[in-house]
């Protein structure tokens, strides 16, 4: 694949994914075309801003004629799609922009992907290749089985309504225009590059500042985590392995009650800046629970590691300490990012849905 277009290269996951693909294919073009909303950071990708092989496009999936020029004019021949309206708390607040950005952009690039491919003779070798998370699957109870590719999609949050609805979309196109689509639903990442309002990087840059750590109800809902580096390592796998059509669940096989994760992620930050054991413990602040909070995700990695031979490389020890190191030897990007919009969003979200317990 010659010109790869990432969208949403400005963020988390994208930005990972952008600079792993300038450094593995110096022979392909990486376009990354990101809204550069509040979770987009040009500051990211700054360390390969000047490469040969990089150019950025800032533009909106859901612009349609602009993304039909992108094709043309740069003759497109695999997509990444990781734009996305991704924090499940804006989308109880706000649904509409989760609504126009995962649903209506998703859709956009689909169609303006498929009339070129569709007038150039791509559609063997091209691929879509979608990116999804695990919260499309529902909630699960302690005990029950992990997600596999075949649950149904049961949806709560309007996150992961939008991605739901996407999805269905991406999949529509392969079964009916024969797109050579692909998909993966992903459980949660942590890894450097994420925006503080997600949980890891949010406590780490509270017990810096001494500030509250919120923990939704008692800190019981269960999440499996997965560095985001063995994320892109899966992605980049599939784009060029995986077989058109096919869904690949991607998961660490690492689950943790919140409140465990969270003291443990106490414990090393207070490691690492010299504080007694146990220093930033009091942070902790139960909080009332997020409206429709799903209590338990796990992800069945089986059938990624049977057909395509991929497995977590990092273990959570490696990944949870690299990642608190990144984030306290990079002051400048977390000041950066926590000032201004950011600021006053969170307070105000603070105030509304972080409302402490009696
Ligand atoms: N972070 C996770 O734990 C996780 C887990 C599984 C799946 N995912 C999925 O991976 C993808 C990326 O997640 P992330 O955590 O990196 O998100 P993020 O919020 O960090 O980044 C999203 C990026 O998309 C850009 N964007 C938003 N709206 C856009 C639009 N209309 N047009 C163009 N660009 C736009 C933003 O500017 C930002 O750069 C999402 O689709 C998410 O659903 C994330």
């Amino acid at each position: 694949m010659k010109n790869i277009l990432v969208t949403g290269g400005a963020g988390f996951i994208g930005s990972n994914l952008v600079r792993y693909l300038v450094e593995k294919y110096p022979g392909s073009h990486i376009y990354n075309l990101d809204k550069l909303t509040y979770a987009g950071n040009p500051d990211n990708l700054a360390d390969i801003q000047d490469r040969p092989n990089y150019t950025f496009i800032h533009a909106d999936i859901a612009d349609y004629p602009t993304l039909r020029e992108v094709m043309n004019t740069h003759r497109i021949d695999a997509v990444l799609n990781t734009a996305a309206e991704s924090h499940v708390d804006r989308s109880i607040s706000d649904p509409f922009v989760f609504a126009r950005t995962n649903v209506l952009g998703t859709l956009s690039l689909l169609q303006a992907t498929l009339e070129y491919w569709e007038k150039h003779d791509l559609m063997e070798r091209a691929r879509f290749f979608h990116i999804s998370t695990d919260e499309v699957y529902g909630a699960l109870q302690p005990g029950e089985p992990a997600f596999t590719e075949t649950n149904r999609y049961e949806p709560h949050s309007p996150y992961s309504a939008s991605k739901a609805s996407s999805d269905h979309f991406v999949r529509a196109y392969h079964d009916t225009y024969g797109l050579p689509i692909l998909i993966s639903n992903c459980s949660n990442n942590y890894g450097p590059y994420q925006f503080p309002e997600k949980l890891i990087p949010l406590m780490i840059h509270n017990i810096r500042t001494g500030t509250p750590i919120p923990v939704y109800g008692k800190g019981e809902n269960i999440r499996d985590w997965l560095y985001v580096e063995d994320h892109v390592r899966a992605i980049d796998l599939i784009l060029h392995r995986g077989t058109p059509g096919e869904t690949y669940n991607i998961g660490g096989n690492n689950e943790w009650r919140n409140i465990d994760l969270i003291k443990t992620v106490i414990r090393i930050v207070d490691e690492m800046l010299g504080n007694p054991e146990g220093h930033s413990l009091p942070l902790i602040t139960f909080v009332k629970d997020r409206k429709g909070h799903d209590l338990r995700y796990a992800i069945d990695a089986q059938k990624i590691k049977d057909e395509l031979g991929w497995e977590p490389s990092v273990t959570f020890e490696e990944g949870i300490r690299h990642t608190v190191r990144w984030y306290l030897d990079h002051r400048k990007w977390l000041e950066r990012v926590t000032g201004g919009d950011y600021r006053t969003y969170y307070h105000t979200m603070y105030h509304r849905q972080h409302t402490p317990l009696p």
